[in-house]
């Protein structure tokens, strides 16, 4: 058995973790496959060339006169030429040495004094969504999951999103991850009791869900505001995509939560979040969706804002969980270690 697992007490007990494919080290080093918000849609403006912090190396993200995004490993495959140093030129980005140029899938589409591209020629990308207002990328080869569906949005290609609420922080993003399912945590600091059976299904190996009631407290005037607009008892869904992509739907709401995480290095890291809907055809059914996303976002945001303060500069690590009151981490732990992490793919990416 992994040596971080061996203490995990439950009261009486040791409660066992296998841990089958990964090495502690290789635990943290390694990222699980998934979809990660690498910035917003709006940092990244035609024919502009981005270099971006993230998975403790660098990646090079451009844009296209066409729109599309591109999504690079950082150095020219040639001889080394830091691609972020690059213009953009018919859509691809072109090395400033030797003038080759990259399409958004990494093809080398052009070499300057030569007319046959041979095959080594091409570079390394990553696959790139854009959707609501955040451009995602696949961190893996190839997806091994679709991008999540969102229950609240009935055409996926048709939707309204609110603003996007984002903070840089001083937080490994392992640490990030067991939030969402710290059911514990929801009673110490957000005034919710959590009711007593909360239920966990891993779906597949990328998809973990949790499901459970929790009351509102009254404490605050924030919770105050949720219990009148909302109620005073919350039935929730959680969908964990990949470990860093967490839907949440609450039963007697309209909308979808989505608050997502960008691990930049072994400290910091990025997180997103964002209400979503159907999109209607009725006017003035779209201006209350409007206000109606925004105050869930806002309120998502006070919700996070506790947390935001406590897991300033914590550290991953389990120790002393007890079963009764630690459920949820055990089992988002239990699920996260068993992620696909490519480790070949992540050790040339950043090579
Ligand atoms: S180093 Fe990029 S084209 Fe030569
Ligand atoms: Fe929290």
């Amino acid at each position: 058995m992994n040596i971080l697992y061996q203490s995990i007490l439950c009261q009486s007990e040791i409660r066992e973790i296998n841990i089958k494919q990964f090495s502690k080290d290789e635990l943290f080093k390694y990222f699980p496959e998934s979809w990660y918000p690498l910035c917003l849609s709006s940092e990244i403006h035609k024919n502009e060339v981005k270099k971006i912090k993230a998975f403790s190396g660098h990646l090079v993200c451009y844009r296209g006169e066409n729109g599309k995004v591109g999504v690079l490993k950082q150095f020219c495959p040639h001889m080394g030429t830091d691609l972020s140093n690059s213009k953009v030129v018919e859509n691809c980005i072109e090395c400033s040495f030797h003038l080759r140029k990259y399409n958004p899938e990494g093809r080398c589409t052009s070499m300057y004094g030569h007319n046959n591209i041979p095959k080594n020629a091409h570079t390394q990308s990553l696959e790139v969504i854009e959707k609501f207002n955040i451009v995602f990328v696949y961190f893996g080869t190839d997806p091994k999951f679709s991008f999540p569906t969102f229950s609240r949005v009935e055409n996926q290609e048709e939707y309204y999103s609110s603003n996007v609420a984002n903070y840089f922080l001083n937080t490994p993003y392992q640490s990030l991850l067991f939030n969402g399912f710290d059911t514990h945590h929801l009673g110490c600091i957000h005034s919710r009791v959590v009711s007593d059976n909360p239920q966990f299904i891993a779906v597949n190996e990328f998809l973990l869900t949790a499901e459970y009631s929790m009351k509102v407290l009254p404490n605050r005037f924030y919770d105050k505001i949720v219990q009148r607009i909302n109620t005073k008892e919350n039935h929730v869904k959680l969908e964990s995509w990949g470990g860093n992509f967490l839907i949440i739907t609450l039963k007697d709401t309209k909308d979808n939560i989505l608050i997502t995480s960008l691990p930049i290095n072994e400290k910091e890291s990025r997180i997103f979040l964002t209400s979503m809907t159907s999109k209607s055809t009725n006017l003035w059914t779209n201006i209350k969706q409007y206000f109606r996303l925004k105050l869930t976002t806002i309120l998502g945001v006070e919700f996070l804002k506790p947390d935001i303060k406590i897991i300033e500069n914590m550290r991953p690590e389990i120790r002393g969980l007890y079963n009764e009151l630690d459920i949820g981490v055990i089992e988002f732990w239990k699920y996260w270690d068993k992620l696909p992490r490519d480790k070949n793919f992540q050790d040339s990416f950043f090579r």
